[in-house]
C-alpha cells in the first residue's frame, strides 16, 4: 500500500483500515509534502531555481547520494523491511535517513555470491566500482519523470560517458571496438545485461551490477539451483552499517515470520537476545516473547511476563502474544488484560478484537462479548472468526435459528471454516438431529481426515447408537 501508491488517508490504530487510497505515486512521494511550497508560490514568491535552493520542498536533485539512495530505495529495496519502535509505514518523508523509519534486511549466501539473487536493483547497484567509487546514485541514469520505456539506449549510454570519457580516473572501455560495434556499442547492453532474477521466476530485470563481464548462463539459474548449491550464512541489513542486537533480532523473527521457516533463523535470534545486558528485561521483552511466541512456547512467555509489571508491557503485539499465551493455558482473567491493552492501543485491530471477545465469552461475560463481536462485524462485516464466535454466543443463549444463520453465511464466505462447520454440528447436535450432526461431522473429516475432535464426536455418536 505504501510502495505501489501515494500515502493513503490510513487509521493508525488499526492494522489496514484505510479511510482513502490514492490512484498512483504521487509528487509528494519523492518532493515531500508540498503544502508550503504551493501556499509560497501563490504568494507570489518565486525562486530561481537555477540559482538557489527552494527550501520550501525537497529537490532530490539537491540532496546527499545516501539520502537520494534512501528515497528510491524506500520503495525500491527489495528484501524484509522491519519497522523501528513507534514508525509506522507513513512515517518517511524525503530528506530522511531510510533507517531511521525501517531495516531491511536480506539474506546472504556463500559459495555463490556473484549469482544474481536479488531483485532488486539498489542491492545490486551496490556492488558496482562505479557506484562505490563515484557519488552515483540512482538519479545519476534516472529521471523518475520518464519512464525507462521511453528513455533511448543513447540516453543511458551517455551517462557511462560522462564519466567513462578518458577525462579523470576513470577507465575506458577495453573492449576491442570491433566487437562493440557488434553490438551498436550499447554499453548497457554488456555491462548490465537484462537478466532473469532469480528471486522471481519468468521476471526479467536490468541487473544492476555494472561490471566488465556478465556470464548469463552462470548468473540465470533457477531459484531452486540456487538453493541446492547457496549456503545462507546469516541476514544483511542493508539500511545499516551497524545493526544493533535488537535490531538484529528483530530482523531474523520477522524473516522467520514471513519468509522462511528455518530453525537457524530462531536459533540466530535467540543469539542476539541473549546478548541484552543483564537484567534488561522490558526494553527487551518484544522480541523475547515473540521469540517464544513463534517457537509455540507458551509456558515461558508466561513466565517472563509474570517478571514484569502489566503496564510496563507497551507494545501492542506483545500485550497481545502475552494474552495468547495465558488464553492458552485458560487462564482468563489474566489473558483479558493483556488483550484488552492491545485492544485500548489498536481498537481497530480486529484480530485483536476477536480474542478480546472470546476470552469475555470464556468468562462467561456474553453481554461484553456479543458487544465485542458486533463492533467486529460493523467494521468488517465479512469477518468469519467473529462471525462463527457471534452464531455460537447465541446458540449458548438458544437462539437457535439466528445462530444458525451466521453459520451459514460464515460458511458461504469460507466453505472450509472448520470452527463453522464444528458450530453447525453442535446445533444440530442440540437439536437432536443425530444424522445431520454425523453428516457435517463427515464432512469436517474429508477436508481434514486427521481431526481428533471430529473422530470423537463421530465415537461418542456411534456409541450413543448402538445404546439406543
Ligand atoms: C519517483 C520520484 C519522483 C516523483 C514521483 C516526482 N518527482 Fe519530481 N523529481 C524527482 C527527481 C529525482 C528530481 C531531480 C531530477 C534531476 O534533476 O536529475 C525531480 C525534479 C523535479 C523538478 C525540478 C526541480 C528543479 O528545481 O529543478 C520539478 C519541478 C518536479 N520534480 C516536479 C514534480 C511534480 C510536479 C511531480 C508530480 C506530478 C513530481 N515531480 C513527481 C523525483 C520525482
Ligand atoms: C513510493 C514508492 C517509490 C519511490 C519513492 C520510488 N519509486 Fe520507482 N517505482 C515504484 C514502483 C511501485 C514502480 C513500478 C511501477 C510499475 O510497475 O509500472 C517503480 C518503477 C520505477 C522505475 C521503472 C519504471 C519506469 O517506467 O521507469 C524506475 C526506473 C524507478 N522506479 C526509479 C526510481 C527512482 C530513481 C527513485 C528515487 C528518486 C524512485 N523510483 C522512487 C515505486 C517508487
Ligand atoms: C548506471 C546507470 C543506472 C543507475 C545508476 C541505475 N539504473 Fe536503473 N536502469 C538502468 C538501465 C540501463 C535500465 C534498463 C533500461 C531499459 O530497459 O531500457 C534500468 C532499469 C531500471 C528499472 C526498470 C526495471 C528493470 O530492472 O529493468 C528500475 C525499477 C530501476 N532501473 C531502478 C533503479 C534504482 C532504484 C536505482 C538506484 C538504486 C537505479 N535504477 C540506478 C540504469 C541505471
Ligand atoms: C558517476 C560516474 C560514473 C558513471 C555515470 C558510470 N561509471 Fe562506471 N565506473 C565509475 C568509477 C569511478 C569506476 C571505478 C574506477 C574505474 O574503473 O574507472 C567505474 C568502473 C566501471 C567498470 C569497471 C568495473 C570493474 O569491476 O572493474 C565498468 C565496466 C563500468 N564502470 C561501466 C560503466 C557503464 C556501462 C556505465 C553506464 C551504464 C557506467 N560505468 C557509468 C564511475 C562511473
Ligand atoms: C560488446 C560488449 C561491450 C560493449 C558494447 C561495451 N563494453 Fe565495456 N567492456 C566489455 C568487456 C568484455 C570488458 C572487459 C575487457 C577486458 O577484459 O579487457 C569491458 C571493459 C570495460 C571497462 C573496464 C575497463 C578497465 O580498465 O577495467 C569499462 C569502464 C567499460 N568497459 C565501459 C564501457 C562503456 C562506457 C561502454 C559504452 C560506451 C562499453 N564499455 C561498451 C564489453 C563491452
Amino acid at each position: 500500500m505504501t510502495c505501489h501508491n501515494g500515502l493513503p488517508d490510513f487509521e493508525e490504530r488499526s492494522r489496514n483500515k484505510f479511510h482513502s487510497v490514492k490512484t498512483g505515486i504521487d509528487c509528494e512521494r519523492c518532493h515531500g509534502p508540498g503544502e508550503l511550497h504551493v501556499e509560497r508560490k501563490r504568494a507570489g514568491k518565486i525562486i530561481d531555481t537555477s540559482q538557489y535552493a527552494d527550501s520550501t520542498i525537497v529537490n532530490p536533485a539537491r540532496l546527499t547520494k545516501e539520502l537520494q539512495m534512501s528515497l528510491c530505495q524506500r520503495c525500491h529495496l527489495q528484501g524484509n523491511a522491519v519497522l523501528k519502535e513507534g514508525k509506522s509505514w507513513k512515517d518517511f518523508q524525503p530528506g530522511m535517513h531510510l533507517d531511521s523509519i525501517m531495516n531491511v534486511f536480506l539474506p546472504e549466501y556463500k559459495g555463490q555470491e556473484d549469482r544474481f539473487i536479488m531483485a532488486s536493483q539498489a542491492e545490486r547497484l551496490r556492488e558496482s566500482a562505479c557506484y562505490t567509487q563515484s557519488d552515483m546514485s540512482c538519479i545519476t541514469c534516472h529521471n523518475p519523470h520518464v519512464s525507462v520505456e521511453e528513455t533511448s539506449i543513447a540516453t543511458f549510454n551517455s551517462k557511462c560517458r560522462n564519466c567513462h570519457n578518458g577525462a579523470g580516473k576513470k577507465s575506458e572501455c577495453t573492449e576491442d571496438m570491433a566487437t562493440r560495434n557488434k553490438e551498436d556499442d550499447n554499453c548497457t547492453g554488456c555491462h548490465m545485461p537484462k537478466s532473469g532474477s532469480i528471486d522471481i521466476p519468468h521476471v526479467s530485470i536490468t541487473d544492476h551490477h555494472i561490471k566488465t563481464r556478465h556470464d548469463k548462463d552462470q548468473e540465470n539459474i533457477s531459484y531452486t539451483e540456487a538453493q541446492k548449491i547457496q549456503q545462507f550464512v546469516g541476514l544483511k541489513c542493508m539500511t545499516k552499517e551497524n545493526p544493533s542486537n535488537y535490531e538484529m533480532a528483530m530482523g531474523y523473527l520477522s524473516f522467520y515470520e514471513e519468509f522462511s521457516k528455518g530453525r537457524y533463523l530462531l536459533d540466530s535470534a535467540k543469539i542476539f537476545i541473549e546478548q541484552r545486558p543483564q537484567g534488561d528485561l522490558v526494553p527487551w521483552l518484544k522480541p523475547i516473547v515473540k521469540y517464544h511466541f513463534l517457537r509455540n512456547d507458551f509456558a515461558s512467555i508466561r513466565t517472563y511476563a509474570s517478571r514484569v509489571r502489566l503496564d510496563s508491557v507497551q507494545d501492542e503485539w506483545t500485550n497481545y502474544r502475552i494474552g495468547e499465551a495465558y488464553f492458552q493455558a485458560k487462564q482468563y482473567q489474566k489473558a483479558l488484560k493483556y488483550y484488552q491493552q492491545a485492544v485500548n492501543k489498536k481498537p481497530f485491530n480486529l484480530a485483536f478484537q476477536n480474542k478480546l471477545g472470546s476470552t469475555y465469552f470464556q468468562l462467561g461475560n456474553y453481554q461484553k462479548a456479543e458487544r465485542v463481536f458486533r463492533l467486529i462485524l460493523t467494521e468488517d462485516p465479512r469477518q468469519k472468526e467473529a462471525m462463527a464466535n457471534l452464531g455460537y454466543l447465541l446458540l449458548r443463549k438458544g437462539r437457535k435459528e439466528r445462530a444458525s444463520d451466521y453459520f451459514k453465511k460464515t460458511l458461504s464466505l469460507d466453505p472450509d471454516y472448520l470452527q463453522a462447520m464444528f458450530n453447525q454440528a453442535a446445533l444440530s447436535l442440540q437439536n437432536k438431529q443425530w444424522e445431520k450432526a454425523r453428516t457435517i461431522l463427515q464432512n469436517i473429516l474429508k477436508k481434514d481426515p486427521g481431526n481428533s475432535k471430529a473422530q470423537q464426536l463421530l465415537q461418542r455418536l456411534d456409541a450413543m447408537e448402538r445404546r439406543s
